[in-house]
């Protein structure tokens, strides 16, 4: 990689803002002040410095948003607002979000480069646990959540997966999926004769919603977090 590129891709700057400071000498790769700005680094073994200051590469950036109702989750849009644009702008660079919400949906959306990563997490053979919180139109009587565990006929070719439902108020449930099929949470209920009410996913991948999110800010996965979600979903032998 360029070391101009690399400056702009760790936010120090504009090209022609990074192009003048390793003419200034500011920037020094393994300990040599280097001021050609197209001279080729490896990234993951060199040391770059800026200013004294070692600038340590990260790939793949990870995102947790509490994503906001009113808002899309798609990386262009051309009349809604999308979750992109809740990012800083010098955070959106290749970001994409890890599958879909509905528009009027809340809650944990996943925010990445990582595209490897997003595949396995989206992948069906990988069953990822994704949790919603579902506020009912009814309460769900025992046969309703009887069908809903085992799959319902939701229009597709195929009946929806096994499913998990928790009872937490009688118009507040817990429905765990493994599945993403476009509006599946509100075609399951619609399929026991209910309605949604208000739809937010709660959990993914074994991370959980971090509770100091408001709708709309976000923040950046711990390497903790990363991990978990690394090994989310192995394939079911
Ligand atoms: N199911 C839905 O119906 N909507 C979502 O946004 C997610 C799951």
């Amino acid at each position: 990689m360029r070391l101009d590129r690399f400056l702009c891709e760790m936010n120090i700057g504009t090209r022609s803002q990074v192009k003048a400071l390793i003419r200034q000498g500011a920037v020094r790769v393994n300990d040599i002040p280097v001021k050609n700005a197209d001279r080729k680094i490896n990234p993951d073994l060199d040391q770059v410095f800026y200013k004294g200051q070692r600038l340590q590469y990260r790939r793949y950036v990870y995102y947790m948003m509490n994503k906001p109702a009113g808002i899309v989750s798609a990386t262009v849009d051309g009349v809604s607002d999308t979750v992109l644009s809740l990012l800083e702008e010098n955070q959106r660079k290749n970001v994409f979000p890890v599958g879909r919400l509905d528009k009027d949906t809340t809650g944990l959306l996943l925010l990445t480069n990582d595209g490897a990563l997003a595949h396995r997490l989206l992948a069906p053979e990988r069953h990822v646990d994704k949790v919603y919180q579902v506020t009912l139109e009814h309460p769900l009587s025992e046969a309703d959540i009887c069908r809903l565990e085992e799959g319902v006929d939701i229009g597709d070719e195929t009946f929806t997966g096994p499913a998990l439902v928790k009872v937490l108020d009688r118009y507040l449930i817990l429905l765990t999926i493994q599945e993403g099929r476009y509006h599946q949470v509100k075609r399951m209920m619609f399929a026991v004769g209910n309605g949604v009410v208000k739809l937010g996913r709660v959990a993914f991948g074994g991370l959980h919603l971090d509770p100091a999110l408001a709708e709309g800010q976000y923040r950046e996965l711990t390497p903790k977090e990363i991990e978990l979600l690394s090994g989310a979903g192995q394939p079911k032998k």
